[in-house]
């Protein structure tokens, strides 16, 4: 299945744009051959220089996507300076020519991951970028049909409902930050993708050796293609800002799909 999946880098130095091939159950005919970009974990703030995004954003947009995904953690919060320099690097955001979708993650939701109103106010820059934000919900466009959950750390994290209603004969894709979700009770039996971000593949990961530091309880969810073995496909993203700006041997990731009929 995963055979025709490849990666090449663009930068050197920096960003990785990651291909792979997305094999969606129900995908209408119309749809195979289509991309759909995932950009995870962005981080603005002060813990570095954000016009690496703005580029990032703008080499991205050259690729003409047709869905765009963002799963979650758009800024590194410290106060409200964040909005404004989330709306300065949203203005360049990467958008599909046929849908853009996003989803929350812990750091949107301020201190703690419990203030509804920085996640709010975050909510509000991204729809005012073109960018549609689900928390716990199902949006279908033209012949996909995304599930966005809302954060598992965070104050509404309620993805039951959604799941038990989705349909299975739809062409489904969930969006999810934290991949640790994966082991909860809550999936009613779906099969297919589920992206993901937020371990940024550990962020510092010595040659040879496993990531040091992964803020998931299953250490198997670090990054890249991960299959669940029940007709569940996990994907997460290394995402492409950082916490600190030490990253070593895990580049900034923007990944590319490939849409293809099962
Ligand atoms: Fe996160």
């Amino acid at each position: 299945m995963f055979s025709g999946f490849y990666a090449w880098q663009i930068e050197p130095f920096w960003l990785e744009f990651v291909k792979h091939k997305m094999t969606i159950k129900n995908l209408p005919d119309h749809l195979a051959g289509k991309t759909l970009m995932q950009i995870s974990d962005v981080h603005v703030g002060n813990q570095f220089d954000y016009n690496f995004i703005i580029d990032s954003f703008q080499k991205a947009q050259r690729f003409n996507p047709d869905f765009v995904v963002y799963t979650g953690d758009y800024v590194n919060y410290e106060n409200h300076k964040q909005y404004e320099q989330l709306e300065e690097v949203f203005k360049h955001a990467v958008t599909g020519n046929l849908g853009t979708i996003g989803i929350l993650g812990n750091h949107d939701y301020g201190l703690d991951w419990a203030e509804q109103d920085v996640a709010d106010e975050i909510t509000s820059v991204l729809q005012s970028s073109g960018i549609e934000v689900l928390s716990n919900e199902q949006r279908h466009i033209s012949g996909l049909n995304f599930i966005g959950l809302d954060d598992y750390w965070a104050l509404n994290f309620s993805p039951e409902y959604v799941l038990k209603n989705h349909n299975p004969e739809k062409a489904n894709i969930v969006l999810c930050h934290n991949p640790d979700v994966c082991d909860l009770d809550v999936w009613s039996g779906y099969q297919g993708w589920i992206l993901s971000g937020h371990t940024h593949g550990g962020q510092c990961k010595p040659p040879f050796l496993d990531p040091p530091i992964l803020p998931v309880k299953n250490k198997r969810y670090n990054s890249g293609v991960i299959d669940l073995f029940d007709g569940r496909t996990l994907y997460i993203n290394r995402a492409l800002g950082h916490l600190w700006q030490l990253r070593f041997n895990v580049k900034p990731e923007i990944t590319i799909f490939e849409l293809e009929a099962d």
